[in-house]
């Protein structure tokens, strides 16, 4: 099946590009995925396309996400946030490589396929996979009655609206936000309290003014965008909640500006990457501020002290301490929310700095070369 949608069926209106507009279209994005489905009182989420009661959802033992590419750099995001909120062991795997190794499916594990189209092919087949072994899963897809959706059962609708442009951005937003709202239910069944249930849909509710004001940051990274797409390879480092956020920072780089962006745990630098940083590879570093910022920070002096240039995405609160001052530093301090939710703010300035890249090296950003919107062939 051809799904790759003809960009000329829609329209771009005044902004020059359609991941552009799909970027500064994901406040309202936010807002969709969201409405509705917030409890104040209980400080949890209502998801009626989950079909899942409170006694369902306390004999989850596991959670298993699946997707491909972004949608599987988001689901690594939401499992983390499954296992921080709810205290629930919680992994992501990309769904090309799981329905090729004889998975082991347990009947406690709930299993969550992401994917903004809903037929990519590897992800609807391990859905298959998983179905015909009798696993429960649920689909975080967002194009309604789309395969995913269809074989998945139950699922979170992201509501995302029509995205074109290759480079997945509000779709992957929402996929986010899905994420909070099923940790925040499975928490809530189990022993996240009230008191942090109502502080994280307080912070749900201020996210989509917040993506407004990530998106504020624009004129700021635009020279910095170009400064980066000079270089042939860049590192792009996150530790913890930031390390997928640095994979789907380099994926979306390497997407439309064909440079070698490779994404690295902080903590693995010292073991072996540490050797290829120079003048001439830039890094991009994710440094919230959050239990880990002195460790990261840390990190930041050793690139700096063997003449890496550095972008660091942070948080105003953050001390970078004293970075060698013939180091080339740009720093970018993105708005926060709460520090579990804090990665999809910083996954949208990471979107504009690719996006810049993109636009400065004169690409055709909305098809990138040997890509396909999705991609529903073996
Ligand atoms: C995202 O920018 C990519 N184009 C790609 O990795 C995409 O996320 C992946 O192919 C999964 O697509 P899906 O969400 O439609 O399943």
């Amino acid at each position: 099946v051809d799904l790759d949608i003809d960009p000329a069926a829609y329209d771009a209106g005044q902004h020059e590009s359609f991941m552009r507009k799909e970027m500064l279209e994901q406040p309202e994005a936010a807002e969709r995925v969201l409405r509705g489905r917030l409890d104040e009182r209980f400080g949890t989420s209502h998801l009626g396309g989950l079909d899942l009661d409170a006694r369902d959802l306390r004999a989850v033992r596991r959670v298993k996400v699946l997707g491909c590419g972004s949608a599987y750099y988001v689901g690594q995001m939401g499992a983390g946030l499954i296992e921080e909120l709810a205290r629930v062991p919680a992994d992501a795997e990309s769904a090309s490589e799981f329905r090729y190794r004889n998975p082991i499916i347990e009947p406690d594990t709930l299993y969550v396929a992401v994917s903004q189209s809903g037929e990519t092919v590897d992800t609807l087949l391990a859905v298959q996979e998983i179905r015909r072994k009798g696993g429960q899963v649920v689909g975080l897809v967002n194009v309604v009655g789309s395969a995913i959706a269809r074989e998945a059962g139950r699922g979170i609708y992201l509501h995302a609206g029509p995205e074109v442009a290759v480079a997945s951005t509000k779709a992957l937003t929402t996929m986010h936000l899905a994420f909070s709202l099923l940790a925040l239910q499975l928490g809530r069944v189990r022993d996240l309290s009230i008191a942090d249930g109502r502080r994280l849909v307080q912070a749900l509710q201020r996210l989509p003014e917040q993506l407004g004001e990530v998106l504020a940051l624009e004129d700021q990274l635009v020279p910095v965008a170009a400064r980066l797409a000079e270089a042939e390879s860049l590192f792009f480092v996150g530790r913890v909640r930031g390390y997928p956020v640095a994979r789907e920072g380099a994926q979306k780089f390497k997407e439309i500006t064909y440079r070698h962006a490779e994404a690295y745990q902080t903590s693995e630098l010292k073991h072996g990457p540490l050797a290829l940083i120079s003048p001439a590879v830039p890094t991009v570093a994710v440094v919230p501020d959050d239990e880990l910022t002195e460790r990261n920070v840390a990190a930041l002096h050793e690139i700096a002290a063997r003449g890496g240039p550095l972008v660091v995405l942070t948080h105003a609160a953050v001390d970078l301490g004293d970075l060698p001052s013939q180091a080339e530093v740009s720093r970018i301090d993105v708005p926060r929310s709460e520090r579990e939710l804090d990665a999809v703010l910083l996954t949208v300035a990471l979107q504009l700095l690719a996006y810049h890249a993109a636009a400065a090296l004169g690409h055709d950003i909305d098809k990138p070369r040997n890509l396909a919107k999705s991609v529903t062939v073996e």
